[in-house]
């Protein structure tokens, strides 16, 4: 029997929509965002992650782009899909709240002062986004996450070094998570909460209010080398 042997893909969101594996993507993030390590915050059955084969590359806009683990069973198989991580520039829509920090709301002079401050909360460069798995042990808790990550984060600073305007200070990635179920994952990884807000049942295909997190985690161009480290993934 063939031993199946792992490869990646990095497309940009316009090259997405003509891969012919879009739809086995599409139908690996549904399944993965049904099953949960944590299932603190309950979601509707009915949840879907992505709404169409178009909806990533729609949410990852001009400049965004995927990575995606295939596992290969063999010259006469399909290649598996069996993760996925994708980067986005990021937006700040000024709603965030300092997460340990909650406004005051005895003294005017304070809240005013906080207003203009939650616009700054979560500034940001590029959003992590879709990092997922299949809900399947063999494939979960191996690492793979975090390499799909690594390789996202390697094409940014491969970006900034082709930029005309290289600079020296860190890439800020930032990521959206339900602080509930996810942060603890993300905390492991080296992000920390910056912004907070509390987002109403419904939201996200909740069953319940949960709280959101904006996590933050600088990206050094010096640790390029460091992030070139080979990793062994077993499948
Ligand atoms: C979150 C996810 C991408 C992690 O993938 P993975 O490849 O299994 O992650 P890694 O192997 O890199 O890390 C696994 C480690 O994180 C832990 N972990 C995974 N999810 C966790 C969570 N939600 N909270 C706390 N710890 C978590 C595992 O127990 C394991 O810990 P260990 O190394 O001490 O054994 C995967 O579980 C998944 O697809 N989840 C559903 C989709 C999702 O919620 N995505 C995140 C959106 S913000």
């Amino acid at each position: 029997m063939t031993r199946p042997t792992f490869h990646t893909a990095l497309v940009t969101s316009s090259e997405l929509l003509t891969q012919p594996w879009l739809s086995d993507l599409t139908r690996m993030v549904n399944a993965s965002y049904m099953v949960n390590y944590t299932n603190v915050i309950k979601f509707s059955p009915k949840k879907k992650r992505l709404q169409t084969d178009s909806t990533l590359a729609e949410e990852l806009g001009e400049g965004g782009f995927t990575v995606v683990a295939f596992i290969s069973n063999g010259p006469d198989q399909p290649d598996e899909v069996i993760g996925t991580a994708s980067m986005k520039k990021w937006k700040d829509d000024g709603e965030w709240k300092p997460h340990d920090e909650p406004m005051s709301t005895t003294d005017r002079v304070d809240q005013d002062l906080n207003q203009i401050l939650q616009k700054h909360v979560c500034l940001g460069d590029y959003e992590l986004s879709t990092v997922a798995l299949p809900p399947d042990p063999r494939i979960r808790g191996k690492g793979i996450a975090g390499h799909l990550v690594r390789l996202c984060e390697e094409e940014i600073l491969r970006r900034q070094r082709a930029s005309e305007k290289t600079s020296q200070s860190p890439v800020r990635i930032m990521i959206r998570t339900v602080k509930e179920n996810n942060s603890a994952y993300w905390m492991k990884q080296g992000f920390t909460a910056v912004g907070s807000r509390t987002c109403p049942e419904g939201f996200w295909d909740a069953a319940e209010p949960f709280t959101m997190w904006a996590m933050i985690r600088e990206l050094s161009p010096k640790s390029e080398s460091e992030s070139k480290q080979k990793d062994i993934l077993e499948v």
